[in-house]
């Protein structure tokens, strides 16, 4: 794609957060049906409502782009292009009526030489935040704005001046991999902050809010977006394929504190 493309596909991906998160906005407070629900997920019909949403405009506009959401894929799989999608990312908060949850569109190109999500990189990212209206963008190799102004990380150096968010994943081997480092952290940092929508946690390191942003157990839907804006943003965005499907463990940050922060996710 060329970067009239790559504009067109943001313009289109923008269009499509914004409807999913004026459905996000309508439901917050209402009576949220439940199609699955364990110790520490729900899955909710509003979920695959919004994908159905978010993939028709897509689709529309770039029919031969397939789709890889978190509610399901689309489309063939040999594309040269996918879109890569979290209809609700931080669906706990959403559930509970928590106004902290997102929308999450990557589109990623395929750079080979296999079809794993190594082979990808995404080249255009969209983070909606539809109850603060607040919308990250970046096309690769440009700067990343939030609501159309330039966006940077922070220049925090310290750990003990750093706010960093934590996230705990849903699955044991992710908590027991994180609840060291929230011991640990917790005396060293400024502050701890952990919110429940990993998509947020990225972009808030990319506007400079947070200093850095570490989870095991995420999924690629979840970072796809966010990864992008993070390093259009001047962080670094440290990511590690887990055992299966597209789960990775990820540390953002502002690229000064890197190595305080990746060291301990390691192995
Ligand atoms: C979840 C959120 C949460 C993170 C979980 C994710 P979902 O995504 O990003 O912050 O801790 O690991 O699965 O399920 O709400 O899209």
């Amino acid at each position: 794609m060329n970067q009239r493309d790559l504009a067109k596909a943001l313009k289109v991906a923008v269009e499509a957060a914004r409807g999913a998160g004026a459905l996000m906005r309508k439901n917050l407070r209402a009576v949220k049906k439940a199609n699955l629900v364990v110790q520490h997920d729900i899955k909710l019909e509003l979920d695959v409502r919004c994908q159905k949403l978010i993939e028709k405009i897509l689709l529309k506009s770039f029919p031969g782009i397939s789709v890889l959401g978190e509610e399901g894929v689309a489309g063939d799989p040999n594309s040269q292009y996918r879109w890569v999608i979290d209809p609700i990312d931080g669906t706990v908060n959403f559930a509970y009526g928590i106004p902290h949850a997102c929308v999450s569109i990557a589109l990623q190109e395929f750079k080979g030489p296999s079809r794993s999500d190594a082979g990808y990189q995404s080249v255009v990212g969209v983070v909606y935040d539809p109850f603060c209206d607040e919308l990250w963008t970046a096309i690769r190799g440009k700067t990343a704005l939030l609501n159309n102004k330039a966006i940077h990380v922070s220049n925090r150096s310290k750990l003990a001046e750093a706010v960093i968010s934590l996230g705990f994943s849903k699955h044991d081997a992710g908590l027991n991999k994180m609840l060291p480092k929230l011991q640990d952290l917790a005396h060293r940092v400024r502050k701890i902050r952990i919110m429940g929508a990993a998509a947020l946690d990225l972009v808030y390191v990319a506007s400079g809010r947070y200093d850095g942003f570490m989870e095991s157990g995420l999924r690629l839907w979840d970072i796809a977006a966010g990864g992008l804006i993070l390093e259009c943003a001047g962080g670094e965005f440290w990511n590690e394929a887990l055992p299966g499907d597209h789960s990775f463990h990820i540390a953002a940050t502002n690229g000064l504190l890197r190595k305080k922060l990746t060291a301990p996710l390691r192995g």
